[in-house]
């Protein structure tokens, strides 16, 4: 029956598209975190707090089918009002791409704690209220099989509009930074993450370029042997000291780690 479904699901996402943005993503050379072509990753959102009566960037996001956006556990605080836009590039300026979308329902991973982040479970899915219009500026991106791990190196790209340096201002315009993947005998030695970091987590970066504050949420762009896009990862932490420390790699929830949880929600919903 379960699986059933979840073949209707597979089926849905593949009828869906995903991973194959219209704009291509500037990767033609290494980028030490810089501007992103516009629209060039259709399916990073901007999820934004009402504070007032305004609403503002909190953190990152994906939007992984026709309705449903993946973000980070730690991004939502209980009793708060969000908003999704997305179709965003420039903060500063209304360009219009962008859609704005409420949340109609948020789904926090029933094991997520913020009082134990080094246990993971960082996730959250956030059901929009209608489904955006799916064009060169919005679309999805694929979701990975099923404990899928990536080899040490991997290039992959993180998204966001996080602060570019340790307490810097925050970017008007989406950025992007290659980060290779580091395996997690890696980043789980005693002077990398050590202990904090767990299987169900994927690490990047940790060199010259790592996330940093506002990029919590977003994803970990790597594109696959079938040349589509894929979200391997939601960026949970960075080292609370500076962001790009050696050693000190971002660290995401491994979304191929959580793909059974991600499609029990989406049927159930
Ligand atoms: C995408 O659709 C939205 C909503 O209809 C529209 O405002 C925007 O201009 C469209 N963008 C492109 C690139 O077609």
């Amino acid at each position: 029956m379960l699986k059933a479904a979840v073949l209707l699901l597979l089926h849905a996402a593949y009828v869906f598209g995903c991973g194959t943005p219209a704009v291509k993503p500037d990767v033609g050379r290494v980028v030490n975190g810089e501007d992103a072509r516009p629209h060039s990753w259709p399916w990073q959102i901007s999820l934004q707090v009402k504070h007032g009566s305004r609403y503002h960037h909190t953190c990152g996001g994906t939007l992984i089918g026709p309705r449903w956006v993946l973000t980070a556990g730690h991004c939502i605080w209980p009793g708060d009002v969000y908003r999704v836009v997305l179709g965003e590039h420039d903060m500063s300026q209304q360009e219009g791409s962008e859609q704005v979308r409420d949340i109609l329902r948020i789904i926090v991973h029933p094991k997520w704690d913020i009082d134990h982040v080094a246990n993971g479970n960082d996730l959250a899915l956030l059901k929009l209220d209608k489904s955006p219009v799916l064009n060169d500026s919005v679309g999805a991106a694929c979701l990975p099989e099923a404990e899928e791990i990536l080899a040490h190196g991997t290039a992959c790209y993180i998204s966001g509009w996080g602060n570019l340096y340790t307490h810097g201002p925050m970017p008007d315009k989406l950025q992007q930074a290659l980060l290779p993947v580091v395996e997690h005998s890696v980043c789980s030695r005693s002077d990398w993450w050590g202990i904090n970091v767990k299987s169900t987590m994927i690490c990047a970066g940790g060199d010259v370029v790592a996330g940093c504050n506002g990029d919590s949420g977003g994803p970990l762009n790597c594109l696959g042997g079938d040349g589509r896009w894929y979200v391997q990862g939601v960026t949970s932490f960075v080292s609370s000291r500076v962001c790009n420390e050696a050693k000190k790699p971002t660290v995401f929830t491994r979304v191929s780690a959580f793909t059974d949880w991600l499609s029990e929600v989406m049927l159930q919903y």
